[in-house]
């Protein structure tokens, strides 16, 4: 993600309709986003999916958790409504996936979803991730707590790169 993209990106975060009825409702200010992004993480990633012809269509990142002895990462993603159901969500995890696993010294990778997100839960699985459980009461959004299910997908399970290449 690049400075230009800020504005689109605040806009997407800041509708609860792009960012999904599986997200906490979520507010926060362009000068906000660009202090966020000028201060950077080298842990944590962002980008935005484009598609070939170069619209953007959503945003996937990934992020550290826990302690720095155990190497994991963990992914979160979303595309605009118009762009949903075709496919990039899962061609987007998938890269995703295969650049964590080619690029850094990552163990584990893992992904939540509301218990509810079906269709989350369906593109997490098509890309090699398996159901380790349940989070109970993992996060409060909109009146209630939800569970939330954890994935993961190991570096022995997934071998070898299906969408990007290796180039050294
Ligand atoms: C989650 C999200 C990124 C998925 O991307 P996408 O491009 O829509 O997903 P895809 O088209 O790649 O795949 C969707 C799959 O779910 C399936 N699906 C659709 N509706 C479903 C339902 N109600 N129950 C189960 N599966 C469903 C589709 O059939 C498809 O599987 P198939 O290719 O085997 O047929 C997108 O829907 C989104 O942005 N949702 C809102 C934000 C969000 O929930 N982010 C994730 C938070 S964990």
């Amino acid at each position: 993600m690049e400075k230009e993209d800020l504005p689109l990106f605040v806009g997407w975060i800041n509708d609860p309709k792009v960012f999904g009825e599986y997200n906490p409702l979520h507010q926060t200010s362009r000068t906000e986003t660009e202090k966020q992004y000028e201060k950077g993480n080298p842990e944590e990633q962002e980008f935005i999916i484009e598609k070939k012809d170069g619209s953007k269509i959503g945003y996937i990142c990934h992020f550290t958790l826990m302690h720095p002895a155990g190497k994991h990462l963990e992914i979160g993603y979303f595309l605009v409504p118009s762009e949903r159901g075709k496919g990039y969500g899962t061609e987007a995890l998938g890269i995703m996936v295969d650049y964590l696993f080619l690029s850094k010294e990552v163990m584990r990778i893992q992904a939540q979803t509301d218990v509810r997100n079906a269709v989350s839960q369906k593109v997490i699985e098509k890309v090699g991730f398996k159901r380790e459980g349940t989070l109970r009461k993992d996060f409060f959004m909109r009146g209630q707590w939800i569970d939330a299910y954890i994935y993961s997908i190991l570096r022995e399970e997934w071998k070898e790169p299906k969408i990007l290449t290796k180039t050294s």
